[in-house]
């Protein structure tokens, strides 16, 4: 997506942020405490130009209103791009799409916590007049443009593992083979990432790697190890166990998860991520011994 296609869609999706933060006040925890009208939040913004460019950071004055979050205080930067400091500078960019925390597009750093923007209620993260968010892109990401980060490693590593269920065309294949409601529950939870990027953020063992000759032997990730689960422990999609478990056994698979258990802590989607490395890590013995066994 062009940083412009970037603004653009994100300005094109905020014209329902007013709604959808209604929605996440009304769930809010803490809906009991009352928001201030009108107050103005401080906004610090790590921003950069392009790939390889340096950073910098600039701060904003934002009114805010109640139930206003963090994607339409962008908004209003975008369209009042100037900085504290009164000098004229261009709208930060950044992306998203769903603004219901279901396409992990904007995952971005609030106050330095990895998370996604469009659920980041300025009532929950500054609460009080004058109070400061500082946003920050992802780090284990390339840098687009300020806080829009190219994310296409995380989906390479779906690819490396065969994260989907083999079917040969179009035709009616009839139904499928049955699954016990225990295995619908163990796997429902699994379904639910958005590959937003949180899990690797927060991973000591995943760095920025901006080379794709690298991505096949790096570090894979927990999202990715999740995935391999999901499709393992499915009917159809156990056809590419092997595959998936020979990826998972090779450079950067599941062994070089150092068990910091910092990804199972920053899921948004509460994916039981530490369960899955682990499954995966016995799945992937197993698998080492038994072809030991045929060669
Ligand atoms: S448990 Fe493994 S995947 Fe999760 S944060 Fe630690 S090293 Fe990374
Ligand atoms: S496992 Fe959780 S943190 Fe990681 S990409 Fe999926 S939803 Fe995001
Ligand atoms: S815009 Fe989709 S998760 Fe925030």
């Amino acid at each position: 997506m062009s940083s412009n296609a970037a603004t653009i869609a994100a300005v094109q999706t905020a014209t329902n942020a007013g709604a959808m933060a209604g929605v996440n006040a009304a769930n809010s925890p803490e809906r009991g405490r009352q928001p201030v009208a009108g107050r103005q939040v401080r906004f610090t913004i790590k921003r950069c130009e392009g790939p390889g460019k340096p950073s910098y950071w600039e701060s904003f004055n934002v009114p805010t209103e109640p139930g206003s979050n963090v994607i339409s205080c962008l908004q209003w930067i975008a369209a009042h791009p100037t900085t504290v400091d009164g000098k004229k500078t261009t709208p930060v960019v950044w992306d998203s799409g769903c603004l219901e925390e279901v396409c992990g597009a904007c995952t971005m750093l609030v106050n330095g916590k990895v998370r996604q923007s469009c659920s980041a209620l300025i009532d929950n993260i500054a609460p009080g007049e004058g109070d400061e968010v500082t946003l920050e892109p992802m780090s284990k990401f390339p840098v687009m443009r300020d806080l829009w980060v190219d994310r296409q490693r995380l989906f390479s590593a779906l690819t490396r593992i065969k994260a989907w269920v083999p079917i040969d065309g179009t035709y009616n294949l009839g139904s499928g083979p049955k699954e016990s409601p225990d295995q619908q529950a163990t796997r429902y939870v699994l379904s639910t990432c958005m590959s937003c990027g949180c899990c690797l953020e927060a991973c000591p063992q995943y760095n920025l790697e901006e080379d794709p000759e690298q991505w096949p032997t790096s570090f894979i990730g927990a999202h990715a190890i999740s995935q391999a689960r999901l499709f393992n422990e499915h009917e159809t999609g156990k056809r590419l166990k092997k595959d998936r478990l020979d990826a998972l056994m090779g450079p950067g698979g599941v062994t070089d998860c150092g068990n910091a258990q910092n990804c199972v802590k920053v899921c948004p989607k509460e994916i039981p991520l530490t369960e899955s490395i682990a499954a995966e890590g016995r799945a992937v013995t197993m698998h080492a011994i038994t072809s030991w066994f045929r060669r």
